[in-house]
């Protein structure tokens, strides 16, 4: 188990994001909460300051490098990030009436989901690498695994970032770089809220961001859960394409648009 005294986090303001800033949250811990809501990030910093950790927030969106870099120069000032947790994260897909996502939808959350945690990561690895250590979560999805009819984008965003993230931890693992690439299912939050669709073994937030925190703490490569549902679908990806096709055909959903 690693302690970490300075952590940044994206998508901080509300639901996984928010649940492990809390959990992180300690006397002598550092934290990076940053999400576009300011008033929903003074919220969760202000129960962050309460469990004594020292909390900078940074109201921005992740898609604006240069933003995103200034935070964390300015975050850096004093002291290193030792760990930076890529979770800020967007869905679409057909919408209630049935309307496919459109390019401008799927676009949008390969900025947000894959682009964002290339900003967060980006600046931060030189630093990491001319240390010698630090650590690194990138919230991706069980949707990395095979495409969905229904989330097209969104899968596009996470199949890239496990990859990303898998690439990341291959090249400069052996440089004491730890990369968690996370695979969750689904769990209790605004974004789930969202899914109109079955969501077999879907689990609480807080189960969801004890499994996160601890696997970080751990530093685990890759982290899979729930463990079933993750296997269905990587075996779904070993079918023949025709044969996956219509297995997926059969979990049709709607996503409502983010308001
Ligand atoms: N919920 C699920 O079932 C599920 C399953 C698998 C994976 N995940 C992944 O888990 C992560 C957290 O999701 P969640 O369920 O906690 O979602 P959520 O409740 O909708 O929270 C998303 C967070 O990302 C931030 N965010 C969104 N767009 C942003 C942008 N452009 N710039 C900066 N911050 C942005 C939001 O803050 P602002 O709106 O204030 O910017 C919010 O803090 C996401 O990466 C998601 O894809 C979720």
């Amino acid at each position: 188990m690693t302690a970490f005294g300075a952590v940044a986090i994206t998508g901080a303001s509300r639901g996984l994001g928010a649940a492990l800033a809390r959990r992180f949250a300690a006397p002598g811990v550092r934290l990076l909460l940053v999400a576009r809501s300011r008033a929903a990030l003074e919220a969760v910093a202000a129960e962050c300051t309460a469990r004594g950790a020292r909390v900078r927030i940074a109201a921005l969106d992740v898609r604006d490098a240069a933003a995103l870099a200034a935070a964390l120069a300015a975050f850096e000032v004093e002291g290193p990030v030792e760990l930076a947790i890529a979770n800020a994260g967007t869905s679409a897909g057909t919408s209630p009436d049935g309307a496919p996502e459109d390019t401008a939808a799927a676009a949008a959350q390969v900025a947000v989901n894959l682009l964002g945690a290339m900003h967060l990561v980006g600046p931060l690895l030189p630093g990491m690498r001319a240390r010698g250590h630090g650590a690194i979560g990138l919230v991706a999805s069980l949707a990395a695994f095979r495409g969905l009819p229904d989330t097209p984008g969104y899968c596009a965003s996470k199949a890239g970032l496990f990859a990303w993230g898998e690439a990341l931890r291959a090249a400069h693992g052996p440089e004491g770089i730890r990369v968690s690439v996370i695979c969750p299912g689904f769990f209790d939050s605004a974004m789930g809220d969202r899914y109109l669709g079955p969501k077999p073994l879907r689990m609480g937030l807080e189960a969801a961001a004890e499994r996160v925190h601890r696997a970080l703490l751990q530093g685990r490569a890759r982290v899979v859960f729930p463990a079933p549902l993750g296997w269905l679908l990587r075996l779904l990806a070993l079918l023949p394409p025709g044969l996956g096709d219509r297995a997926v055909r059969l979990m049709r959903v709607r996503v409502r648009p983010e308001a």
